[in-house]
């Protein structure tokens, strides 16, 4: 059923008459997937459910590509990014594209289901926005970070699992929930796979968020536990293209100061949750899923 959603998605992009879109979309390598699995496991796989699977993995394939510019990223998904091969204003104006696209798919599919994903990009692109304030200077706010975190990233998986509940006429609030705890976990974990994984694992540049100004709980945590002279080390690596000596020992101050397991906990604690509350409605494929995400590597 992945694959109807790759051929819906084609017939969308063919259906604009631009050879040089249908080429550079083509060009993009696939991702995990994840939102269009929640959607087909929470809502089966009739036509309206792969089209709504379809604009989110669309809507979620350009806001990578404006992330990557945003975070001046060079790789994605194993390759060179879009805005590297061909610069920013191809990634920024394919990114556009796909999501007025997907916006216009969606009017046909449920004006409900169209309410609730674009409200979520609407939430995605403050969050965006905010991520680049909160990188301009060092910071501990968590409150900010964590409204941020849901904003970017939260919303859209919150907007993918309510969707296909609407769809499939189940409880949209409990699957809201799902989605919500699942995209705030989802995040978390990509910021530790930033510090504790490397490049070619991730398919995407690694420890690259504090050098891009990104202050994740991690690096926070960190922060609250050091003397004051790690503090100030700290502090003067902060948007510093690090050396091998510097790396290390950001890893090797968050092993001893146990703050890659203080993180995970957070996260595992938001699985936690939905796999009671999945389990209670005899949804274990999705409670499968939640358990996936946090041992994933990439
Ligand atoms: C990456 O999302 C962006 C984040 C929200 C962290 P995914 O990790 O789902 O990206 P792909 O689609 O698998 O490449
Ligand atoms: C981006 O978060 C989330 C989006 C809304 C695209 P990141 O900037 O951490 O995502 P990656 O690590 O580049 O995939
Ligand atoms: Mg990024
Ligand atoms: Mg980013
Ligand atoms: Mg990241």
């Amino acid at each position: 059923m992945l694959n109807a959603v790759e051929r819906k998605i084609e017939q969308y992009i063919s259906e604009l008459n631009d050879a040089h879109v249908l080429s550079l979309y083509k060009k993009l390598p696939h991702g995990k997937r994840l939102r269009t699995k929640l959607i087909l496991k929470i809502a089966g796989n009739s036509l309206k459910v792969i089209k709504t699977a379809s604009t989110i993995e669309m809507i979620h394939v350009a806001s990578l590509l404006h992330d990557d510019v945003i975070d001046n990223a060079n790789t994605r998904r194993g390759v060179i990014s879009l805005n590297s091969s061909s610069g920013d204003k191809t990634a920024i104006m394919m990114g556009d594209i796909l999501y007025s696209k997907a916006f216009f798919e969606l009017c046909n599919i449920s004006s409900e289901v169209a309410r609730v994903v674009s409200n979520a990009v609407v939430q995605l692109s403050l969050g965006e926005l905010a991520d680049v304030e909160l990188s301009k200077k060092f910071h501990t706010n968590r409150d900010a970070y964590l409204k941020m975190l849901y904003q970017k990233t939260a919303s859209l998986m919150e907007a993918s699992a309510e969707s296909a509940a609407i769809l499939a006429g189940k409880p949209r609030y409990a699957y809201r929930q799902y989605g919500h705890n699942l995209g705030m976990a989802f995040q978390m974990i990509d910021d530790i796979l930033d510090i504790t994984s490397d490049s070619k694992t991730l398919g995407k540049p690694a420890l690259h968020d504090f050098f891009e100004g990104k202050v994740t709980l991690p690096y926070m945590y960190l922060y609250e536990v050091l003397g004051d002279d790690d503090r100030e080390y700290l502090l003067s690596l902060y948007r510093k293209r690090l050396s091998e000596d510097e790396a290390l020992w950001i890893r090797k101050s968050m092993k001893k100061h146990h703050i890659i397991e203080k993180a995970y906990l957070e996260a595992k604690e938001l699985i936690h949750e939905v796999i009671n509350l999945m389990e209670s409605l005899g949804e274990s494929d999705l409670s499968n899923i939640a358990k996936e995400m946090i041992e994933r590597e990439f």
